[in-house]
């Protein structure tokens, strides 16, 4: 054998240690992420799950192809869900998008029906797995995933307003010019248009929004910041109608948040998880709010001072969560 003639063995060789990631859906969103995770040297392996036999075969060799420009990684690909086995991460982005003119809200029923097949499956394989969802409508998916996989609530969490909240900082960084990495601002609630901006919060370079522009986000702001927050909710549908769909920033925002699980990071990310008693919320509700996050997921959510306004706002953000939740037969 060839391979014999050219290599002499001296020992064995070992297996290498493995940190798999799965992604299911090898769409626009799907393969945005496995690109980042590959460019980012998240994962040893990445495998990849579609129920389109001729798309995912055709998406994992134009990856493949690539791999002798990226750090070693092994990258697999099938529609039996046994290929997922002993995941530290599965990220769900299976499912159906927005076309023009559909909220997220829209696609409810449809990707509920399409989560019944997924979770199990990706349970049964990776019993001890973190779920990511990032499949819309998110916040309602995730508690879908939630009441589907049963797993505690440290280790199932949606992607939720961390896109939101990146957003703002980009469009904050631009009016201040300043990088969008010391533009601090979280947006919480639902991922989607009654999403709620915590301007009280916000902090360029550490010093608070609010000590310069006090009506920020308030009746009579005479800077209309909440102008900011408008185009942020705008955005994805702007983006939508421009290229019929948004997948780069999500694909670095997954293989980031995969990142910062895998390395035990504790970094904070506004993330869809349960929101029953927080802001005196009776209910389980899944919509965003900032978490700490590591390698046993959730660790934390954090306690943010809410004024008034942004309580309020977040209160009916719930509230119309909870309304689609309600509607969804399981
Ligand atoms: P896409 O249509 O390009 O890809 C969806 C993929 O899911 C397809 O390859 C399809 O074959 C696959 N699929 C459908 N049913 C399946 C099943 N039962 N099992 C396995 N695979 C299945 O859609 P795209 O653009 O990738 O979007 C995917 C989802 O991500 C949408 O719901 C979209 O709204 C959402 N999204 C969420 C974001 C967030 O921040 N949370 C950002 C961008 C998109
Ligand atoms: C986004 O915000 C459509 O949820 C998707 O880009």
């Amino acid at each position: 054998m060839a391979e014999k003639k050219l290599m002499l063995e001296i020992a064995p060789t070992t297996a290498k240690p493995s940190v798999k990631v799965t992604v299911v859906g090898t769409g626009q969103v799907g393969m945005a992420v496995a690109y980042s995770l590959m460019l980012k040297n998240v994962a040893s392996e990445i495998a990849m799950v579609d129920i389109n036999e001729d798309r995912l075969k055709g998406e994992l060799m134009d990856l493949q192809h690539g791999q002798s420009f990226v750090p070693d990684v092994t990258i697999t690909g099938s529609t039996d869900y046994a290929i997922t086995k002993d995941s530290a991460i599965c990220v769900v982005t299976a499912g159906a998008r927005q076309h023009e003119g559909q909220t997220r809200i829209d696609l409810v029923q449809k990707n509920v029906s399409i989560f019944k097949n997924i979770i199990p499956n990706l349970v049964k394989y990776s019993p001890k797995a973190i779920l990511l969802i990032v499949s819309n409508p998110v916040d309602v998916l995730t508690w879908v995933a939630w009441k589907l996989s049963a797993l505690p609530r440290n280790r199932i969490f949606g992607s939720g307003t961390m896109l939101d909240s990146s957003r703002l900082r980009f469009l904050l960084s631009q009016r201040f010019g300043v990088s969008p990495s010391c533009c601090h601002a979280y947006v919480i609630g639902e991922h989607g248009d009654s999403s709620v901006p915590v301007w009280s919060a916000v902090a360029i370079a550490g010093t608070r929004l609010r000590q310069v522009s006090p009506k920020c986000g308030l009746e009579g702001d005479p800077d209309n910041w909440d102008q900011l927050h408008r185009d942020v909710v705008n955005s994805a549908y702007e983006v939508v109608q421009m290229k019929g769909h948004t997948n780069w920033a999500t694909g670095m925002m997954v293989s980031k948040l995969c990142g910062c699980i895998l390395r035990n990071e504790h970094r904070p990310f506004c993330l869809t998880t349960n929101v029953k008693g927080l802001y005196d919320m009776t209910e389980s509700t899944f919509m965003s709010v900032p978490c700490i996050v590591g390698e046993n997921g959730i660790s934390h959510v954090l306690l943010q001072a809410l004024d008034e306004t942004e309580k309020a706002k977040l209160i009916a953000s719930a509230k119309l969560l909870l309304c689609v939740q309600k509607t969804v037969v399981l």
